[in-house]
């Protein structure tokens, strides 16, 4: 018989709300790959240092071994699957297929939510910045210099396009 008392939880999943019972020990890596099939966000480690398991917790990356699917309860998550829009690609993952900033793939996922906090505070980064920002996640292949490159050209790309679509913004007033 199961005796672990389940809680409910509900929480903004890539923007559609999910209501489920968990039991109170359940990580939330656990919870977003178990529970609900994404399995773009990996598990290396489980001990908070490898950083395959970063994802989105209300605009704030989180390595998801490290908090348990209750303390979700109420939150925004955002994962990889989340950060596409439809078919079209987020320009961070544009930049990481252009740079070749993967091999295995592994560490991917993770480092793509890091590097997209970054460039929500900071849309200008010097690479030392980028560096930083990406030190709690580990890539096995070592191709750190590719993804830094990724992180610089997509920083590149969304300037311009927001530059683009403020000059559209003004044409469209005048
Ligand atoms: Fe979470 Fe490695 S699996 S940090
Ligand atoms: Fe293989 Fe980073 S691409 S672990």
């Amino acid at each position: 018989m199961d005796t672990v008392q389940k809680k409910n939880i509900s929480v903004r999943i890539n923007g559609a709300k999910q209501v489920q019972q968990v039991e109170p020990r359940l990580l939330l890596v656990h919870f977003l790959r178990d529970v609900l099939g994404l399995t773009g966000t990996h598990i290396g480690c489980e001990t908070s240092i490898c950083g395959a398991c970063t994802v989105m917790v209300n605009n704030t990356t989180v390595k998801s071994c490290t908090m348990l699917a209750v303390q979700a309860d109420g939150a925004d998550v955002l994962t990889i699957e989340g950060l596409a829009q439809g078919e079209t690609l987020h320009p961070i993952q544009e930049a990481f297929w252009e740079c070749h900033g993967l091999q295995c793939g592994f560490c991917t996922s993770g480092m793509i939510l890091s590097a997209h906090q970054l460039l929500l505070r900071n849309s200008n980064p010097s690479e030392d910045e980028i560096r930083h920002a990406i030190d709690g996640n580990l890539c096995r292949c070592t191709g750190y210099q590719h993804i830094i490159d990724a992180v610089q050209l997509a920083a590149k790309t969304m300037q311009a396009r927001r530059r683009t679509s403020k000059q559209k913004a003004v044409s469209r007033k005048r």
